[in-house]
């Protein structure tokens, strides 16, 4: 009897050991359509030195996560398979690795993390103490997870590229979606006079952002009513950028999300042309949470979708015509996971 009892309490000490080395995540094996998402067993990450153990509570979904699906980051990035996808995330700190020194476990967290390696779609992932934050206190996980990554590259955009000034005329194009609606509320906060185009269901957004002049792209052609620009934010690319150069002022600038704007275009008109790539930054995210706790900045969400609805929200994504942000439940705030296959 006392080594039955034994055998069974040696066996789930195993069970356990073997459950806290694992996590389940949404991986893909191989680039494709929304089928190679995958929800499985994955090994837990260890935290090396100067890196942070967080526990997920949410993950924000971007355009670049299907992108990366598709295979379409693959000449820039050398992931490996298999890959956990979404490099946006709101959680709590569950262990450090040696040397880190601002951080501690229980910490409230967000980051974009480097998305060279793998990413938040998952229970656990190990970040470098520069790419994290504290959140801001007055979001809860879902809603934080929608900033840092949008927040972020507007911020990049606007302030370290362009260089933005109080009193400066600013075009958003794509106001209402991740970055565009973040963008428009850094520029106001900063003390610019605002633009920014989006479809007619997406005015009233653009004008509870902020906007002080709303163009709907569907009626009006925004050449028309932006002139005398001094930064136009692209995060559409093609005819957009093209028709862009035309209201910009002599020495404004064009900065791309999406396309390198020609250099040669920008001499011959006097302007500068620039493309942002956005990169983690935990100072900056700490900047960010400031600005959000004040009030002057928040993430609109299109909707929360549980991690076994993923592939509908790589698709809902990828329309193009989302507002503000997707995000993924991934905790379900008292230590258990989503556990449905997508
Ligand atoms: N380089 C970087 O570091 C970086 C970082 C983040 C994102 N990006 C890229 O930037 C792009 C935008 O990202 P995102 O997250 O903001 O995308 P998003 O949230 O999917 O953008 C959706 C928004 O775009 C608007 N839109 C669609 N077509 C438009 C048009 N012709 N004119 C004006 N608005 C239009 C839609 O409004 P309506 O529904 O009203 O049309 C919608 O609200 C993506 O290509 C993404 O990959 C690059």
């Amino acid at each position: 009897m006392t080594r039955t009892l034994e055998a069974i309490s040696k066996h789930m000490g195993a069970l356990s050991e073997i459950k806290s080395q694992t996590m389940k995540a949404i991986r893909i094996h191989r680039y494709g359509g929304p089928e190679v998402l995958r929800y499985e067993d994955a090994p837990r990450p260890k935290p090396q030195a100067g890196e942070v153990l967080v526990r997920v509570h949410a993950a924000g979904v971007n355009p670049i996560d299907w992108k990366v699906r598709e295979g379409d980051m693959k000449d820039f990035w050398s992931h490996k398979f298999p890959l956990i996808l979404g490099w946006d995330l709101s959680g709590v700190v569950e262990q450090l690795g040696k040397g880190v020194s601002r951080f501690k476990i229980g910490d409230e967290v967000y980051s974009l993390p480097d998305p060279t390696r793998n990413g938040a779609y998952a229970d656990y992932i190990v970040v470098r103490e520069p790419e994290l934050a504290l959140k801001p206190n007055s979001l809860h996980h879902i809603r934080a997870a929608a900033v840092p990554l949008a927040a972020l590259t507007a911020w990049q955009s606007l302030f370290d590229t362009a260089q933005l000034q109080p009193g400066q005329r600013v075009l958003i194009h794509a106001g209402s979606g991740g970055v565009g609606h973040f963008a428009v509320q850094l520029a106001k906060w900063k003390g610019a006079y605002v633009f920014a185009t989006a479809s007619t269901k997406n005015q009233d957004l653009l004008r509870e952002l902020g906007v002080d002049n709303a163009i709907d792209y569907t009626q009006q052609r925004f050449v028309d009513v932006a002139r005398n620009i001094d930064i136009v934010l692209d995060t559409i690319g093609g005819e957009t950028q093209e028709r862009s150069w035309s209201v910009l002022k002599k020495d404004g600038v064009l900065v791309s999300l999406v396309q390198p704007p020609s250099e040669e275009k920008a001499e011959e008109l006097g302007v500068r042309a620039a493309f942002v790539a956005g990169h983690p930054d935990g100072a900056q995210l700490a900047e960010i949470a400031k600005i959000v706790d004040s009030g002057k900045l928040a993430p609109v969400i299109d909707r929360i979708l549980p991690l076994s609805e993923v592939r509908r929200a790589h698709e809902l994504s990828k329309s193009g015509h989302t507002h503000g942000k997707i995000v993924l439940r991934i905790s379900n705030g008292n230590g258990t996971t989503e556990r449905k296959q997508p």
